[in-house]
């Protein structure tokens, strides 16, 4: 019996041993090509850029989902007829830590790189025979879109307190909880002026809960900003310019970029909105990023930061926060009356995840990072998967709430008394009835305190 043991010891260490040795030659192997990868490297990015088709390996970095911009079909193959995509992937592989580690540690350095790498494979994708009879059988719209869409430094020309991060500074004790950067359009006085009366109003807002410790109510310092560019004044039938110069004198509410004010421009104002964030807004714990058409039940919003920010490494979290009505997997709108049309020779592939349907919450240090990255992002003409492809791009994904109702209330669950106690927002409202349900929402207060948000 003991000789058998040790005979299957034997046998044991003979074949560990060979598996120990082939794992080390792996190993050793793997280093070596990783090394020869990293030196190889400069040579190809600017080879890259000329020439989209070159190298065929991308690797994005590692994706906690799959659902990502320019999704390939198979691991090692991209497509590359579509317009967008051939753009991004010179630009994602030009920046691609693993691929090219100096531009990636470079770009961090400096950002103006971004800009000419832009330029660069913007270029190379117009000047190829190919791309240039897709452009012109691309939609109108569209067409002014990639005309334009090297443009994004578009200048303030309205910013009513210029060393503020938007309306409602005066006299605060902290920083500001909350930052409200709705999307705003110059003939919308009426919404504007609705939601300063309700859901948006500026200064101390407190929630209706106390502080278990210090027995304080719990709430925060709101701030307000609306984001516009411009009306063309065939469209409004007339210039608008001095009403709307009085209201942000009167309010300091609006930041104006010159840029025109169309759908497909919209990509344009949270690029801006984040700039003019980082530069104004260093303190500000939280964005809520939303329409002018909107619901919001701002105590509930406050409530809901406060328990995020209590939760155990919070600090931590804010990094990747972000919040809303959240969509995986969407297909591109191929339909082609409608706003949101976006044909197979522009982008091809799925969407990545993004938040959208009127409005979303993301943490100051979010904006930051956006910032940051989005100059390596060309434009896309729907904001909202933009904002996605960007997050992507930081390996973030944002987080569903189900207090957002993007699609009004299921049912009839509007009726019940306490419905818009457990929301954090609904779209779409006029605002008469933005007025209406403010005054209904503060009048409850008192029987509907403790019903919780919303939980799918
Ligand atoms: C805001 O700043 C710009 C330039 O930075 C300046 O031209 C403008 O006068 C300032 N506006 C106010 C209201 O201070
Ligand atoms: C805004 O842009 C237009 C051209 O689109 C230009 O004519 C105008 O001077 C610009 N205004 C400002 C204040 O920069
Ligand atoms: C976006 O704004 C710019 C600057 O005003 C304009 O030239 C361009 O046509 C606009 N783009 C679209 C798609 O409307």
């Amino acid at each position: 019996m003991a000789r058998f043991h040790c005979h299957w010891q034997r046998v044991l260490i003979c074949v560990c041993g060979t598996c120990i040795c082939l794992v080390l030659l792996f190993v050793f192997l793997g280093v070596m090509v990783c090394s020869h990868m990293n030196k190889a490297a400069p040579q190809a990015t600017i080879d890259a850029l000329r020439s989209p088709k070159s190298p065929r390996f991308v690797a994005f970095g590692s994706f906690k989902s799959k659902n990502f911009a320019s999704l390939p079909k198979t691991f090692w193959r991209l497509n590359e007829d579509s317009f967008w995509n051939q753009l991004q992937v010179a630009i994602d592989r030009h920046f691609n830590p693993i691929l090219n580690a100096q531009n990636a540690v470079m770009a961090i350095k400096n950002k103006d790189i971004y800009d000419s790498v832009l330029r660069l494979s913007f270029l190379a994708v117009t000047n190829s025979e190919s791309m240039r009879r897709k452009f012109e059988q691309l939609p109108q719209q569209m067409q002014d879109f990639v005309s334009r869409m090297n443009h994004r430094n578009y200048p303030v020309i309205m910013h009513s307190t210029n060393a503020t991060c938007g309306a409602g500074a005066a006299d605060e004790k902290e920083p500001p909880l909350l930052l409200l950067a709705i999307k705003s359009t110059e003939l919308n006085f009426k919404n504007r002026q609705a939601i300063r009366q309700t859901w948006g109003q500026v200064g101390w807002v407190a929630t209706h809960r106390k502080n278990s410790k210090r027995k304080q109510e719990i709430g925060g310092y709101i701030r307000r900003v609306f984001l516009m560019g411009k009306e063309n004044p065939q469209d409004s039938g007339g210039d608008v310019a001095e009403l709307l110069r009085m209201e942000g004198q009167n309010y300091g509410d609006i930041v104006q970029w010159n840029f025109s004010d169309t759908f497909f421009n919209l990509t344009l104002k949270d690029v801006l909105f984040w700039k003019w964030f980082s530069g104004h807004c260093g303190q500000t714990r939280f964005v809520f990023k939303g329409d002018d058409d909107v619901f919001v039940n701002t105590p509930n919003m406050i409530a809901y930061l406060h328990d995020e920010l209590e939760r155990p490494h919070a600090e931590h979290a804010m990094n990747e926060f972000m919040v809303g009505d959240v969509i995986g997997a969407a297909f591109p709108n191929r339909v082609k009356q409608s706003k949101y049309f976006v044909p197979d020779s522009f982008y091809n592939g799925l969407y990545p995840t993004y938040a959208g349907g009127g409005g979303v919450l993301y943490s100051g240090q979010m904006a930051k990072r956006l910032h940051e990255l989005s100059g390596r992002v060309h434009l896309f003409p729907i904001d909202d998967v933009f904002v996605g492809m960007c997050m992507a791009r930081l390996n973030v994904y944002p987080i569903r709430h189900p207090g957002f109702l993007t699609f009004d209330f299921p049912d009839n669950e509007e009726q019940e008394p306490c419905a818009y106690h457990t929301i954090l927002l609904v779209h779409k409202r006029s605002p008469m009835q933005l007025i209406e349900l403010w005054d209904s929402v503060s009048k409850t207060q008192n029987e509907c305190w403790h019903v919780p948000l919303r939980v799918s």
